[in-house]
Formats: structure tokens, C-alpha cells, sequence
């Protein structure tokens, strides 16, 4: 279950190949994406990968996991507007094949259950990419979220405000919430990938290696799915025992 690559790029280019042929082989895959700073290296991959040897995605269909309430698509540090800059419009996906839920809906309960129906029409997730939060969230599903919850709204933990307020030059405009897909709506993708890389992630990634699954624990769910796979950089690997690692040169 736990790879460990020697850095983030070979984690990255690895990563990137593997959705490359995936799209190859079943053009109309429904992928699952995350935002932040460890998908950054994986989409630049996938996009160069695909400027070189030029692969139709006009019938791949998209899903991100989550946005932050109360940022408009065009805000800059929206994840409509990150998943704009990193892969769709690099890679000339139209908008009609990329979902992500909105933060500025008039009606965010309605918002909430046409998300995770939306996924359910077209067939379920093939593959949902995951990164970590440092207390183990996976979307945005803070510790204590129920296994069974769908996309729902989320008052983000001090802990997550903290962390990703990094990407905002006045910190006080770092939004305290945030809609998410669920843990059951990440759960029913058929295959999951969850990367972590970084030093920063080694801690969180011992205590998901040691948990059995709980709630405190959003990512120990994830070892009750028949697909998953974690792949780690070395420094995020650090702190799990090698023994229990299986290396990717
Ligand atoms: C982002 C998301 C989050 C991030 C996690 C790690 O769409 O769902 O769970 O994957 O917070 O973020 P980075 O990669 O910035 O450390």
C-alpha cells in the first residue's frame, strides 16, 4: 500500500505517466482532482507529457473535491482558478468536462447534493487523486467528518486555516470554510492514489501507517478500500518503516 519514491519529481512524473495512460486507454475516465502544492509537479508532468505526444481529452471528464466558500471562480486562489492555471487550460479542456463545486452558489445545499449526484449519474469516479492535510484531512474532510458523509460544508480546523492561509498575501482573507466532497463520495471512486511528499507530511504519514480506520483520522478510511495506493517521496516516507515500504526507482 505505501510507495516511496526517491523524490517528488520521479513521484510526480510517475504519477503523471499513470494518468497519461490511463486517459489513453479509456478515453472518457472520470478523474477525481485535488488542489495544492503536491499535485502542482503532477499536473505540470501531465501537461507537458500531453504538449509532447498530443493525447484527445475531449472526452475526459473531471471532478475536484473541493473550493473554498465565498471565492468567486475567478479569484485567484479559488481552486477553479488553480485548476484553470495548472492543467485544464494548458491542456484545453473545455468547461463543460470540468466540475467543481462552487463557493458562491445562491443555494449551497442544493449545490451540495446535485455534486455528489452529479458524479453518481456519470458513473462513479475511475480514479481519484488525494493529497493529505497535516492532520490527516482528505478533501476537506476535517477530523471527525462521518465515513458516510457526502459533499457537505465544512468549517475548516485552525489547523488547515493555518496551514493554507501560505497561499494568501493578507492572511485574513483566508476563507474559514469550504464545500467538500465526502468521505463516501471519495470512497466509491473504483481506484484511489493518495501522494504525499515533503518532510512536512512525514509525521501525518506515520500516524496513518499506525491508525486503524477512524475518524480522527479522515485518510484511515482509505485502508478499507480495495484499491488504494499512497505514494510518498523519501522525506515524507521518513518516519514509516522501511521494511513496510515499497520502493519505486
Ligand atoms: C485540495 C485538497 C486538500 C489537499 C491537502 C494537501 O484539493 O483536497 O486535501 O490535498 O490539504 O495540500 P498540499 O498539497 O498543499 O499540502
Amino acid at each position: 500500500m505505501f510507495y516511496v519514491f526517491p523524490d517528488e519529481q520521479q513521484l510526480a512524473s510517475h504519477v503523471s505517466e499513470k494518468l497519461y495512460q490511463r486517459i489513453a486507454s479509456q478515453p472518457d475516465i472520470k478523474l477525481g482532482l485535488a488542489t495544492g502544492s503536491t499535485m502542482e509537479p503532477v499536473y505540470r508532468h501531465l501537461a507537458d507529457k500531453i504538449r509532447q505526444q498530443p493525447l484527445n481529452v475531449g472526452a475526459l471528464t473531471t471532478f475536484n473535491l473541493d473550493e473554498y466558500i465565498g471565492l468567486a471562480a475567478s479569484h485567484p486562489q479559488s481552486y477553479n482558478y488553480y485548476m484553470h492555471q495548472q492543467l485544464f487550460d494548458k491542456i484545453l479542456l473545455e468547461d463543460r468536462q470540468c466540475f467543481l463545486p462552487s463557493g458562491t452558489c445562491n443555494n449551497i445545499e442544493q449545490e451540495c447534493r446535485q455534486y455528489s449526484d452529479k458524479i453518481r449519474q456519470l458513473g462513479g469516479l475511475d480514479l481519484q487523486l488525494l493529497g493529505i492535510g497535516t492532520n490527516g484531512h482528505i478533501g476537506f474532510n476535517e477530523p471527525g467528518t462521518p465515513f458516510d458523509s457526502r459533499t457537505h460544508v465544512v468549517e475548516l480546523s485552525a489547523n488547515t486555516i493555518a496551514d493554507n492561509s501560505r497561499f494568501f498575501t493578507d492572511k485574513s482573507q483566508m476563507p474559514t470554510k469550504a464545500i467538500t466532497m465526502g468521505i463516501l463520495d471519495i470512497m466509491e471512486a473504483r481506484e484511489i492514489l493518495l501522494l504525499a511528499t515533503g518532510a512536512h507530511k512525514a509525521e501525518v504519514m506515520a500516524r496513518l501507517f499506525h491508525s486503524q480506520p477512524d475518524t480522527g483520522m479522515p485518510a484511515s478510511v482509505l485502508k478499507q478500500h480495495p484499491r488504494i495506493k499512497i505514494f510518498l517521496d523519501a522525506s515524507a516516507a521518513a518516519l514509516i518503516p522501511s521494511s513496510q515500504l515499497t520502493r519505486v526507482e
